[in-house]
């Protein structure tokens, strides 16, 4: 963390006293509708060896938690397990013509896919994997658009316990090598092209770009979606539909130790490099399961929609796996929300009677800008539990989902978690809490979380801190891949007191425990912006920028903006003599967007002849930041150059250089 960047943020606090409990009515059907299961939760070991019911064990585990060698955790010692068989076998034997996904394409295709389906696709594609070489243990690598093999992807390799490393349809070439290289990933599962807003995202020719400098891949995967004419190399490219037409409806899930790696999952830092964050099999089934069945109140007869991609943890856990072991069914929706028109979501809505949906806030907020016409067209009614993630939601995008989305009638599941927690953590029960726009609440059962000083005491109610987890849990992340130290380090090192091992997790939030102990994020207190739910690291944004020919030095920092929560602001030096005009605006944007994806572009980029520093040469972003937000400037006391702090706020305010991150 940055001296002093957090402090306006924990000092921000709300006023906001609004109640919502949860209707008799609903209390009436809740899964949960009493608050005795807090209680249960307190004694954590009792309560998670009771959900592991949720997940069906080959051989039994012997030991709920194992936490000697903290902080690398190991949950369901000695358990055995596949996930595939919870989420796919266990239906096919109950139920095999329950729907699991019904797809809805950008264009308005549809497909209707059951367990039975699902399961005999899953099991061709883990047969084509292991024609391919694929083996436990071996890493393969997914860059794909939301299309129903997406997730068969997913549960193919995990079928055959090789880790799956998904990476972000969004994301660059360059981006998609690194990841593939840091895993060693031997086989990618890519599209010929995604449907994406009307045209066209060239999966496989960016796929190529980064095959040129990713030597482990021996072969790569195709799935046809648009029928565009692709580059396939011989031998080492094959069409998905080809390999499973040879392929056997069956195949055996490979018997995987509760610690057995399920996925990687790369995710920003507070360095330039990505971390692949390393997730396990028993104890992330038991906690996606648990979670999604109790914070959405899943049923039976239930039509289910989360709106994450999958490239993100949300779409692994609760599009893919938590739904699944759960053996719901779920709308899984290629496009964006405003094609062919901005009612889209509200028409699939009405069309699949659909009763969760899973959201983010940044989405809201974009809904009610465009207004309550859209979301007013269509029958909501069948809407049951609605829910957010990603990022703070404000009060005031909490109230107009609650309003036109929910009716007044639907609890609103604001759900606080990270890549790195696998699960949710901190969340309302829809049958047990009160709301407050704006609060995630409390944390689910089982889960133990504080916010804490810069001692790592716990604040007293009505004060911020830092949010921090006390105890392990089962879905946490137990490693960064091939960098444990760097795991230790980067999440473990702040509060924890190794000598009185005591081990305290650092989330990288700030938060405010309000008067009745109910938590509000605050946002990040680190390097890390959050753009439209998106984790994104300034440094890896100024490293982006640092490598265009024409710049000598950037600095980069999140600033508040009303529909994305935060926009990223760049500041840029330029090189010797090189004049910074609009077209060189447009240039290192694109940059950007080649190293690392379009969601990482500068909102605006104002160039200046030196950014401010401390003597010790450190760029001190807070004050770029107030710069950004117009706000009155910080203390500039220890700077070396002082007097550059305003002529950069003059250029910011003179530049009209904001854009669409679009
Ligand atoms: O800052 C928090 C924010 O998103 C970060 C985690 O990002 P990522 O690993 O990409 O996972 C996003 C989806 C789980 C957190 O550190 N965040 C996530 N959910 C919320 C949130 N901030 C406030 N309220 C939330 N409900």
């Amino acid at each position: 963390m940055t001296e002093g960047e957090n402090s306006s943020t924990i000092e921000a606090l709300f006023d906001e006293d609004r109640h919502f409990s949860p209707s008799e009515e609903f209390r009436a059907q809740a899964n949960v509708a009493s608050p005795t299961i807090y209680d249960q939760g307190r004694d954590t070991e009792s309560y998670w060896r009771t959900q592991a019911n949720r997940v069906t064990w080959k051989t039994p585990f012997t030991e709920v938690l194992d936490w000697s060698g903290a902080p690398y955790a190991k949950w369901y010692t000695g358990g055995k397990l596949n996930i595939t068989e919870s989420a796919l076998d266990v239906h096919v034997q109950s139920t095999p013509n329950k729907v699991a996904y019904y797809f809805e394409g950008e264009n308005g295709d549809t497909k209707t896919v059951t367990y039975l389906d699902l399961y005999k696709e899953v099991c061709r594609l883990a047969n084509a994997l292991s024609e391919l070489g694929i083996q436990k243990g071996d890493r393969v690598a997914i860059y794909m658009g939301m299309i129903p093999e997406f997730p068969v992807a997913l549960l193919a390799c995990a079928r055959l316990g090789a880790p799956h490393s998904v990476v972000f349809g969004g994301f660059s070439s360059d981006s998609l090598r690194d990841r593939i290289n840091d895993a060693s990933a031997k086989v990618l599962i890519t599209c010929d092209e995604s449907w994406r807003n009307g045209g066209r995202v060239a999966l496989k020719e960016l796929a190529d770009v980064a095959l040129s400098e990713s030597p482990s891949i021996e072969h790569v995967v195709v799935v046809q979606r648009t029928g565009a004419t692709v580059n396939m190399v011989e031998g080492r490219d094959h069409y998905y539909h080809d390999l499973l037409a040879k392929a056997s409806d069956e195949r055996n899930a490979e018997e995987m130790d509760a610690e057995d790696t399920l996925f990687i999952l790369y995710t920003s830092g507070t360095t330039a490099r990505p971390k692949g964050i390393v997730h396990t099999t028993g104890g992330y089934a038991v906690g996606v399961a648990t979670t999604h069945a109790m914070v959405f109140d899943i049923k039976d007869g239930d039509i289910y929609w989360c709106t994450a991609d999958v490239g993100w943890v949300t779409g692994h856990s609760y599009v893919v796996y938590g739904p699944l072991i759960n053996g719901v069914t779920s709308v899984l929706y290629e496009g964006v929300p405003q094609f062919p028109d901005k009612d889209r979501f509200w028409e699939i809505i009405e069309k699949y009677k659909v009763t969760q949906l899973y959201t983010a806030p940044t989405s809201i907020r974009t809904f009610m800008k465009w207004g309550t016409e859209y979301p007013m067209k269509h029958d909501l009614t069948s809407l049951r539990v609605i829910g957010t993630v990603g990022e703070p939601i404000n009060p005031e995008a909490w109230m107009w989902y609650h309003e036109y989305i929910g009716n007044k009638r639907c609890p609103i599941v604001d759900t606080w978690w990270q890549t790195e927690t696998g699960h949710i953590m901190i969340s309302p029960l829809p049958g047990v809490t009160t709301t407050k726009p704006g609060s995630a609440t409390v944390p689910l059962p089982g889960i133990s979380v504080e916010v804490v000083d810069d001692d790592g005491n716990p604040v007293p109610n009505g004060s911020g801190g830092y949010l921090v987890i006390t105890h392990p849990w089962p879905g946490m992340a137990r490693t960064i891949f091939n960098d444990p130290e760097r795991f230790k380090d980067v999440y473990w090192s702040k509060f924890s007191k190794p000598e009185e091992n005591k081990w305290i997790y650092f989330a990288g939030d700030g938060a405010k425990k309000d008067l009745e102990g109910y938590i509000w994020l605050l946002g990040r207190v680190d390097d890390v912006m959050n753009v439209s739910g998106h984790r994104i690291s300034t440094l890896e944004v100024e490293s982006a920028l640092v490598d265009h020919q024409s710049v000598a030095e950037a600095a980069v920092v999140g600033r508040y903006d009303p529909t994305t929560g935060q926009a990223i602001a760049a500041f840029v030096t330029l090189k010797g003599d090189v004049q910074g005009d609009d077209a060189l605006i447009v240039e290192l944007r694109d940059h950007v967007a080649t190293k690392i994806g379009k969601i990482a572009r500068p909102a605006s980029i104002v160039f200046t002849d030196e950014l401010p520093k401390t003597r010790s040469g450190k760029i001190m972003r807070r004050l770029l930041r107030d710069i950004s937000e117009q706000r009155q400037l910080g203390d500039v006391t220890t700077l070396a150059n002082a007097d550059v702090v305003h002529e950069i706020a003059a250029r910011a305010q003179a530049s009209q250089n904001t854009v669409s991150t679009e």
